[in-house]
């Protein structure tokens, strides 16, 4: 089996089922669930058990190494973060303590299980790193795209604990010879991905006639990548990448957000018809970000050269599609900003007497 940290989160969930919908290889699916954990990103495994949930923290090293030994995976995916660049700014510690603290006991107890384990399985072992092209810092509108030799330069305490983290992935392999991978990703985008992020917000509150908030001039540059095109890439890195290498991942889609906003805004005026007007008449200016990084671009040519990795979908395509989900998701939408996801979980879940660990 495989052992996924953050599995009930954005990405991590999308991963749990894209792995599931292509392989019959169980995933043990490790998550604290903070705010930005919902089982219900999950209920379509709620019977299947090839999908086992254990509710903890990575910052518990004796848990995580128990549940190594029991469960014997041969590969840890780390997708458990803080990962909210404004929660950042205004709540650091949580960050500095999941990103860096929980990575840190995160590797120590991968460590001593790698250690004690079998030859054949300790040579086909493998550790992967979930991290951000945020690492980087920013770029100027001419400068060449992020590689994986680009100097780290970390602008916020989100991007500057997750550039930590991937330091100390880094050293484990150089110092202990530890089968580490790290992939740095561009922003996503897709299914369940939390409504206080930039495009799921935008579907959210231009439906509910709120105003659309666009930082600053809103000339931010992103690159975005679908979701599941992420989930691919981190499949083949897993699959055949080199040790101890990092790689890009990014969708060769440079976009302003205000240019996505237009994007969002146009899509449902024709998917769903506001009575009067466009969804663009609720665009609102706000102040920007402090520290806001300008412009991310992602260079992703080592992951296609190397490993054949392309993303499948354009952002078109993709956006489309998201939107979509979005419209034909109005509950899971609903349960998110009502809180109620939260309170399902805690009530029929952790209220239980049976032990943390069962098939959901
Ligand atoms: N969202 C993006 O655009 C993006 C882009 C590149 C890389 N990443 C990275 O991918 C990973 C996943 O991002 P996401 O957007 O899905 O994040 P998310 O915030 O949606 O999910 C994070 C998950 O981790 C869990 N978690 C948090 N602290 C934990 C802890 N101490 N122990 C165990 N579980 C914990 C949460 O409950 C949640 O389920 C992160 O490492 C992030 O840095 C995200």
């Amino acid at each position: 089996m495989i052992f996924v940290t953050g599995g009930a989160g954005f990405i991590g969930s999308n991963f749990v089922l894209d792995w599931l919908a292509g392989s019959d290889e169980p995933v043990l699916n490790f998550d604290k669930l903070t705010y930005a954990g919902n089982l219900n990103n999950l209920a379509s495994l709620k019977d299947d058990a090839r999908h086992v949930f254990v509710r903890g923290d990575i910052c518990d090293g004796e848990q995580v190494l128990a549940l190594l030994r029991e469960h014997r995976p041969r590969a840890i995916v780390h997708f458990a973060a803080e990962s909210h660049v404004d929660r950042s700014i205004h709540g650091p510690a949580e960050f500095i303590n999941t990103n860096i603290n929980g990575t840190f006991a995160l590797l120590e107890a991968a460590r001593a299980y790698w250690t004690a384990l079998p030859d054949a399985e300790k040579e086909a072992f493998r550790f992967l790193h979930v991290s951000t092209d945020e690492v980087y810092g920013t770029l100027g509108a001419t400068d060449p795209a992020f590689t994986e030799t680009t100097a780290f330069a970390p602008n916020s305490p989100y991007s500057a604990s997750k550039a930590a983290s991937d330091h100390l992935v880094r050293s484990y392999h150089h110092t202990y010879g530890f089968p580490t991978l790290t992939t740095n990703c561009s922003n996503n985008y897709g299914p369940y991905h939390f409504p206080e992020k930039l495009i799921p917000l935008i579907i959210a509150n231009a439906q509910a006639g709120k105003p659309l908030p666009i930082y600053g001039d809103g000339q931010q540059i992103r690159d975005w990548l679908y979701v599941s095109d992420h989930c691919a890439a981190i499949r083949r890195v897993l699959a055949d990448g080199r040790l101890g290498e990092t790689y890009n991942v990014g969708g060769w889609n440079e976009m302003a957000n205000l240019d996505v906003v237009h994007t969002l805004c146009d899509i449902l005026d024709s998917l769903k018809p506001k009575a009067t007007g466009s969804y663009r008449d609720q665009i609102t200016y706000v102040k920007d970000r402090p520290g806001h990084d300008r412009r991310y671009a992602i260079d992703a040519r080592k992951l296609e050269r190397e490993l054949g990795w392309k993303p499948a979908e354009t952002f078109e395509t993709g956006i489309r599609k998201t939107v979509q989900w979005y419209l034909d998701n109005a509950a899971w939408v609903a349960d998110v900003q009502s809180g109620a996801y939260a309170k399902w979980v805690e009530t029929n879940y952790f209220n239980r007497d049976s032990s943390q660990a069962e098939a959901s």
